[in-house]
């Protein structure tokens, strides 16, 4: 059974961007700083770390620029952000981002509330994004959200999610991560969806981007493990949630993926324990307990 998953996972922490984006309360610079630092400490090797969109859209993300501008950079460490368009991507290049992301949708009516566009017209935006990050020598990724479901028009086809993420392939993404933004997936939908997807992408492009919102991720996780995916994006302390994804709460939490590999004898290249202190220093910045069980069982 064991041969069966893969040896080794990349995690992507996106607890900085996916998990702060959507908080309502300010919260101070140095404080995302220490959380950045502490992740990269605990031996995250990637970690998404801001995000140049409209500060109109999402305020939580305004100070981007100032954040890489004096972020601690440690060797071997990837510190990416979104930039949903040239002006995004501009302003990340600026300050030295490593690599960027653009974010699609496999649902034409939250491509519309996320960004403001068809999805036709987000992948004509994307197209200069990845043909000047190609000149740059920058990787970019991308994401597809409402791969298991979406909050306005419901049920997704997996046809739509394939169709989107070869797009974005094809376009020169290096990898493409599924997102579940509203967490309504199953595990047998995370298969069936996942077995369309790898049709047209190599196994070695897909990640997963499980919403913990149903307490469905880590059992989904565990799927897409098992169909040899080995790319897993989390948020520590299950931080987050989408602004344009009504109920969307935070991503599945790092410290429960890892613990979970730990388990099953896949190497994350990760301390748990620094981890979960990284988890809890935020969480007290925030003033709200963690929603990660495993941080909050070690920490009690
Ligand atoms: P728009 O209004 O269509 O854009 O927004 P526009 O080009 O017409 O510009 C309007 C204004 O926005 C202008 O400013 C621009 O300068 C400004 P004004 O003249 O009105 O003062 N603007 C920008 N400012 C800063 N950075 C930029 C930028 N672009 C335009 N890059 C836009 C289009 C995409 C910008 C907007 O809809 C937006 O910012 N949306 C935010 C989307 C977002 O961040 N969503 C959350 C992240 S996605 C997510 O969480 C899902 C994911 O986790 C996966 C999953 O879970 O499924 C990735
Ligand atoms: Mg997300």
């Amino acid at each position: 059974m064991t041969s069966h998953y893969p040896t080794q996972v990349k995690i992507v922490e996106v607890g900085p961007r996916d998990g702060l984006q959507n908080e309502k309360q300010l919260i101070k610079l140095a404080n995302k700083l220490q959380l950045i630092d502490e992740l990269a400490l605990a031996g995250l090797k990637f970690i998404e770390a801001g995000s140049f969109v409209s500060p109109k859209w999402v305020p939580q993300m305004a100070d981007s620029g100032a954040l890489f501008d004096e972020l601690d950079r440690q060797p071997g460490v990837t510190y990416s952000a979104l930039t949903p368009n040239l002006q995004g991507y501009n302003s990340a290049k600026e300050v030295k981002v490593d690599e960027v992301a653009i974010f699609g949708a496999a649902s034409e009516t939250f491509s519309q509330k996320n960004i403001n566009c068809s999805i036709a017209e987000s992948l004509d935006r994307f197209l200069p994004v990845v043909e000047q990050a190609k000149k740059d020598n920058i990787p970019v990724r991308g994401y597809v959200s409402c791969v298991l479901g979406c909050p306005y028009e419901g049920d997704i086809s997996p046809q739509s999610v394939a169709e989107v993420s070869q797009r974005l392939l094809d376009m020169g993404c290096y990898e493409v991560s599924l997102g579940d933004t509203i967490g309504v997936g199953t595990p047998v939908k995370t298969k069936n969806m996942l077995e369309v997807v790898q049709q047209v992408l190599p196994q070695d492009k897909i990640a997963v981007h499980f919403h913990d919102t149903y307490g469905q991720a880590l059992a989904n996780i565990l799927v897409a493990l098992q169909l040899g995916v080995s790319t897993i994006d989390s948020a520590v302390a299950g931080l987050g949630g989408c602004p344009y994804a009504k109920g969307a709460s935070g991503n599945v939490a790092t410290e429960d993926v890892v613990f979970m590999l730990n388990g099953m004898g896949i190497a994350t290249g990760i301390d748990l324990h620094k981890l979960v202190q990284a988890g809890s220093n935020i969480m007290a910045a925030l003033g709200r307990q963690s929603t990660s069980k495993v941080a909050n069982a070690l920490l009690s």
